[in-house]
């Protein structure tokens, strides 16, 4: 199917300064097509690791306020208000203009204890304008929408869809949500972020995201580094100019700049570029959080340090994971121990295939070592096969134009505002098998809940494009042992079937499925579904 909404120059590469991978032609294409794009920042001419790597704030609860669950009990009530700042990146740039929640991006860092719910306010305190390109075309951001809306998920997180962030439950500048969020969930990483229809993308890139911690008694009761031992490093590339603006590429089109991916040339990690972190020759837990909008990370670090992944998306696996590389999808999660005191005196830098993110500084010497990796960390009992009422086959469909550009993408071959068709029964398992014929891997998130990854199996994408056959070209591979845990986001990749198998428990209600690269999700791969009451 050939479809030309919009003509897309093709490839070319005039940009010195980007972080080259195959799914960076975007970015070279769209760097052709504007005379009057701003200058890049060349990356390569910043001093590195000249500034320390921030940590987010923990957010701080604004006193207590009655549980709309439960009006006789009173919850940690919190305010988050969304804003424009301006904040330095790096020592050498001026400050950059960013939406945040609160002062920083990212926004503050809430730590909640399972089963200990709280309250948030989430305050649109945004100027009436946007400073990134919005396309009118894109489904939700149509010209009589205002420009600035925002509306905030939880991502990972069980919560009636009242608080879930609905993409159309958006707010306009000056108004606010209060959001109930019940916590009973295992210890993980969660992470909240904006998710207005048809701008998601834009607000994202903004800076309009931050951490959610879950702690429960299974994973204190692990003798894991804790404290200041325990380190977010939330990730996200983005194209700064010459003047350490934020820059968001655009189509040669003017009326319709969507553009199907953005890769940046920088690479912050908290905030910042080419930061440093000074540790102690012990072991630390760093939990990583891949926010950018498109770039999937290959980290390892520029010595081969072997490290352990001990957990995922939603919590800690089975058990560590000897690893000296790790894959992190965008939305994914990824918590890695690694053990310095193998590298007393060095200087390790942290790398992204073969571009620098940041530097860790081992102290010589000794360090008190309270920590140790224990070899079992929480069981996960697989769920059989034979627990699942229903498989449901989806398709993840992306369509070109002539030039071979990407110009919509749709799941199930269906739009945002077709009916519900998704509507597994609350307290049912159900098996989804994602038919993906396309070059890309999607990382696909469903909210509300979470699941097992069950295989992937390479298939023949012609055969069931005519007929709906599906001819497997191998066998079914079982996921990675880096993977093997409770996961809310999976790598759906190119030409392959990918089965998760999802108990579809907490709540019912209308919830969404999405593919996290924020421009596929923006331009319609996104779709709802709903959580019905058993008949
Ligand atoms: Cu981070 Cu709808 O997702
Ligand atoms: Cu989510
Ligand atoms: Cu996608």
């Amino acid at each position: 199917m050939v479809i030309t909404r919009r003509t897309f120059l093709g490839r070319s590469s005039l940009l010195a300064a980007t972080l080259a991978s195959g799914k960076e032609r975007w970015l070279k294409a769209m760097a052709h097509a504007v005379p009057t794009m701003p200058v890049a920042l060349d990356v390569t001419t910043l001093a590195q690791f000249v500034d320390p790597l921030p940590i987010p704030e923990i957010a701080q609860s604004e006193g207590q306020r009655p549980s709309p669950a439960d009006p006789k009990r009173n919850v940690p009530f919190y305010r988050i208000q969304a804003q424009a700042i301006a904040t330095k990146v790096h020592r050498d740039l001026p400050p950059t203009r960013f939406w945040s929640f609160g002062t920083s991006t990212p926004g503050p860092t809430f730590e909640a204890r399972s089963g200990e719910p709280l309250l948030v306010e989430w305050v649109n305190g945004l100027p009436n304008d946007h400073f990134l390109p919005i396309d009118h075309t894109i489904h939700g951001a149509e010209q009589d929408k205002p420009a600035v809306r925002t509306v905030v998920h939880l991502h990972g997180a069980k919560t009636g869809p009242e608080g879930d962030g609905y993409p159309e439950d958006w707010i306009v500048p000056g108004k606010s949500s209060l959001y109930y969020y019940p916590n009973q969930q295992e210890a993980a990483m969660l992470w909240y972020h904006d998710h207005a229809l048809g701008i998601n993308r834009l607000n994202v890139y903004a800076g309009l995201f931050g951490a959610f911690f879950i702690r429960d008694g299974v994973e204190e009761a692990l003798p894991l580094p804790k404290g200041k031992y325990e380190v977010p490093l939330i990730l996200c590339d983005r194209f700064l100019t010459r003047e350490g603006q934020l820059l968001y590429l655009v189509s040669p089109d003017p009326k319709s700049p969507w553009v199907p991916e953005i890769f940046g040339n920088a690479i912050l990690v908290n905030g910042k570029l080419f930061p440093y972190l000074e540790v102690e020759p012990r072991r630390y837990r760093f939990r990583i959080l891949n926010a950018s909008n498109a770039r999937f990370y290959h980290l390892s670090f520029s010595n081969d340090a072997p490290f352990h992944q001990i957990g995922t998306d939603q919590g800690l696996l089975p058990a560590p994971v000897p690893l000296t590389e790790v894959e992190i999808a965008p939305g994914e999660r990824a918590d890695l121990v690694i053990d310095f005191s193998e590298h007393r005196g060095a200087q390790l830098v942290l790398m992204n295939q073969a571009f620098v993110v940041m530097q860790f500084r081992v102290a010589p010497g000794k360090a008190d070592e309270t920590s140790s990796l224990p070899t079992a960390l929480r069981p996960i009992p697989k769920i059989p096969e034979s627990q699942a009422a229903t498989t449901r086959l989806l398709t993840l469909d992306e369509y070109v134009n002539k030039a071979d550009n990407p110009v919509l993408l749709l799941l199930n071959a269906s739009h945002w505002k077709y009916p519900v068709t998704e509507k597994p029964v609350l307290g049912s398992t159900e098996i989804w098998s994602f038919v993906n014929p396309t070059d890309d891997s999607h990382p696909i998130h469903l909210h509300l809940v979470r699941f097992q990854i069950l295989d992937r199996q390479p298939y023949e994408p012609w055969l069931f494009q005519l007929k709906r056959e599906l001819h497997f070209l191998g066998p079914p591979k079982p996921p990675d042992s880096s993977e093997a845990g409770w996961k809310d986001t999976v790598r759906a990749n190119p030409r392959t079937v990918t089965r998760i198998i999802v108990p579809f428990e907490g709540f019912t209600g209308r919830y969404v499925w999405h593919c996290h690269i924020l421009e596929h999700e923006d331009n319609e791969m996104m779709r709802p579904y709903e959580v019905i009451a058993a008949p």
